[in-house]
């Protein structure tokens, strides 16, 4: 399936945000060792929208996730190169997607395995779709560990499926204590009140944000009303290895939150040198 760039995550427009101010900072440093991992989950977030079967680039898809009543979709699957168990949500490309996407409503999240701490709280648009796939998940990924014990825990997505990879980086966290764990969410929305942006800040792994160049989706919902807060460590880049930055805490300037745009923007459908639903699912096509 081809996707549209209109039909990811579209129509969705909010006021402009005022750039200027003590609460941002500018400390973002080169990092051009970051690259190809992010490279290879934006071709993994892709593939979530490219719906692959069998293989995604490196990975081999043991399951696809599909909730019918919530339109959540991805797959979990293995990658014996990277020694990893792969979790990939698709982000948004039907109007019940977009529906979730600006569905900001804070909520009580509940999910078995994770011990939420009171006042966290987060958007009822990540919450449905994540707590109807949640148990298929975590079902999943646990018979995976116990078919490759040495392997790691991984996951990600795009937009909406970056948004899903805020709480998939918690749910695994929480359900797999002692794995080793990477998440890498790729152009995401925040999603959670600051108790849920510090519960998810203190999980136990490592948490990455993988932003484009000129892409105002990172700079949804960050103001009032909502103020909901990022959690993680943004990397920016505008597709190639030598643009890549490390940025410093959640509203670096030199990241997106000091690159003006507020919504989808034409930044929003590139990222980390992938064209998003358009990579195709195998890395020998590349
Ligand atoms: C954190 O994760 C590592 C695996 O990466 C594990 O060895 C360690 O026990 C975990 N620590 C806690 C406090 O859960």
């Amino acid at each position: 399936m081809r996707v549209g760039q209109s039909t990811l995550l579209g129509g969705i427009a909010l006021a402009p945000l005022a750039m200027a101010g003590p609460l941002f900072h500018s400390r973002a440093t080169a990092d051009t060792g970051a690259y190809d991992e992010l490279h290879r989950t934006a071709q993994l977030s892709s593939a979530a929208y490219t719906g692959c079967t069998g293989t995604a680039f490196d990975v081999t898809i043991t399951k696809q996730i599909n909730d019918v009543a919530t339109d959540t979709q991805g797959f979990i699957g293995y990658s014996t190169s990277k020694k990893r168990i792969t979790v990939a949500m698709r982000g948004s490309t039907t109007a019940t997607d977009i529906a979730n996407d600006v569905d900001t409503t804070l909520v009580v999240p509940s999910l078995s395995g994770v011990n939420f701490p009171s006042g966290a709280k987060m958007m009822h648009g990540i919450y449905s779709p994540w707590s109807s796939v949640h148990d298929d998940v975590i079902s999943e990924v646990k018979s995976l560990v116990e078919q490759y014990p040495d392997y790691t825990l991984e996951s990600t997505g795009h937009s909406l499926g970056g948004s899903l990879t805020y709480i998939s980086y918690i749910a695994l966290a929480q359900n797999f204590p002692g794995k080793s764990l990477t998440s890498n969410a790729h152009a995401a929305y925040p999603i959670g009140n600051e108790a849920f942006a510090n519960f998810g800040a203190q999980q136990n792994g490592t948490l990455n944000r993988a932003n484009n160049n000129g892409d105002g989706v990172p700079n949804m919902y960050v103001m009032w009303p909502w103020d909901f807060v990022h959690y993680g460590t943004e990397y920016y880049s505008s597709g190639t290895e030598s643009s890549t930055v490390k940025c410093s805490g959640e509203r670096d300037t030199q990241c997106s939150a000091g690159n003006g745009q507020v919504g989808v923007t034409a930044g929003h459908f590139s990222n980390f040198g992938v064209s998003m639903g358009l990579a195709g699912c195998s890395s020998s096509l590349l």
